[in-house]
């Protein structure tokens, strides 16, 4: 029995989420929900985005599986997605992208993994108005936040049999701070000899992913460009429907879709869950049920090999029936 912390959140979370505790529980990994509140949902009933008792929930579990969190844009209270990882010092999130049978891709071969430091860098949060018409917003690289990183980058390589790593910065123009990350991982990489290290500028990069992401095995970098970079990965094979995350800390891990809340489609039952779907199945990669998270991945790739297909991905299934085709695979 494993207790999980389920958030549904704003949008399609609810819709989603449900469906993912249907699949997961038909697997019979014996996952036990415990839900609890946060975004939207909570600033309403609670006035709080992100109150004290869900943080103490995740915390108690050390595990938790969430649907999106709006965050308005421009005003309003701060991301309360970001507020999870910083409070619980979900230090490393974890974006894998791989082609999945079936799906139409331009690219052939892609199974990359983006590391991305999720406590600091220019999410520091650390932002204020110099003078009417100047802001500023300060980003925060430190040395303890960079190694941390870059060993997680380097285990993660290790355990998955992945042969290279490659640092994604823009150390040429920020020297201290993305120098400082840099510097950390060349420093990380002498310890791990077996596995191939190379540097890589966040722009050139954008660039070689678009045209041969298939050459690229672990990318570590900082959390804006892992922000970006991981969105761009996703859509080289099949969109944000399909990509899940985990947020992981040395005894805390959140899994969630990298997608939103999804306010044009919300509440119509038309929603794909695969991504979320999957996030679960990173879940339970994470507490050792290798069995249970090969039979959910492939469930869905089946069912999209079979053709039942939500919206985004061309077809017209529901997100009940497509539930539904991922339960009888199961
Ligand atoms: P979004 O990911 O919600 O939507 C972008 C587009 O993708 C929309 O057209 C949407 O319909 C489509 N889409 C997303 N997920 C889908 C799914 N599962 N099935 C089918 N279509 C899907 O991004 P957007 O619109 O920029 O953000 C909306 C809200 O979500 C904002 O408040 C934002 O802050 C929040 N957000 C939350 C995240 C999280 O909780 N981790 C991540 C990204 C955004």
């Amino acid at each position: 029995m494993t207790r999980v912390t389920l958030l549904p959140g704003d949008g399609i979370g609810p819709e989603v989420i449900a469906a993912a505790v249907r699949v997961l529980d038909a697997t019979g990994a014996g996952l036990v929900w415990e839900t609890a509140e946060a975004g939207m949902a909570a600033f309403e009933a609670q006035g709080d985005p992100l109150p004290e008792a869900t943080l103490a929930a995740i915390r108690d579990t050390g595990l938790a599986l969430k649907g999106p969190l709006t965050t308005p844009i421009g005003y309003g209270f701060s991301s309360a997605n970001v507020g999870i990882r910083r409070q619980l010092d979900l230090y490393a999130n974890l974006r894998p992208v791989r082609n999945i049978q079936g799906i139409a891709s331009r690219y052939e071969g892609v199974d990359l993994v983006v590391v991305r430091e999720n406590t600091e860098g220019m999410y520091s949060g650390i932002e204020h108005s110099v003078t009417p018409g100047t802001a500023v917003s300060l980003k925060v690289v430190t040395e303890k936040a960079s190694l941390r990183i870059a060993r997680f980058a380097f285990d993660l390589a290790r355990r998955e049999g992945r042969k290279r790593v490659t640092v994604v910065h823009k150390a040429n123009i920020m020297k201290l701070s993305d120098g400082l990350f840099l510097d950390c991982a060349r420093r990380v990489a002498a310890d791990y000899p077996e596995i191939a290290f190379d540097e890589a500028i966040i722009d050139a990069m954008a660039m070689h992913l678009v045209m041969h992401p298939e050459r690229y095995d672990l990318l570590l970098t900082g959390n804006l460009y892992g922000d970006i970079l991981s969105d761009l990965a996703a859509g080289l094979v099949g969109g944000l429907g399909l990509t899940p995350a985990g947020n992981i800390g040395d005894r805390i891990a959140v899994f969630e879709a990298v997608h939103g809340t999804a306010p044009d489609i919300a509440g119509r039952g038309i929603a794909n869950p695969s991504a979320v779907i999957r996030a679960g199945a990173m879940l339970l990669r994470h507490v050792g049920q290798l069995e249970a998270a090969a039979a959910v991945e492939a469930a869905i790739e089946g069912a999209i090999a079979a053709g039942v297909r939500t919206g985004d991905l061309g077809g017209d299934a529901s997100t009940e029936a497509f539930t539904r085709a991922l339960l009888a695979r199961l």
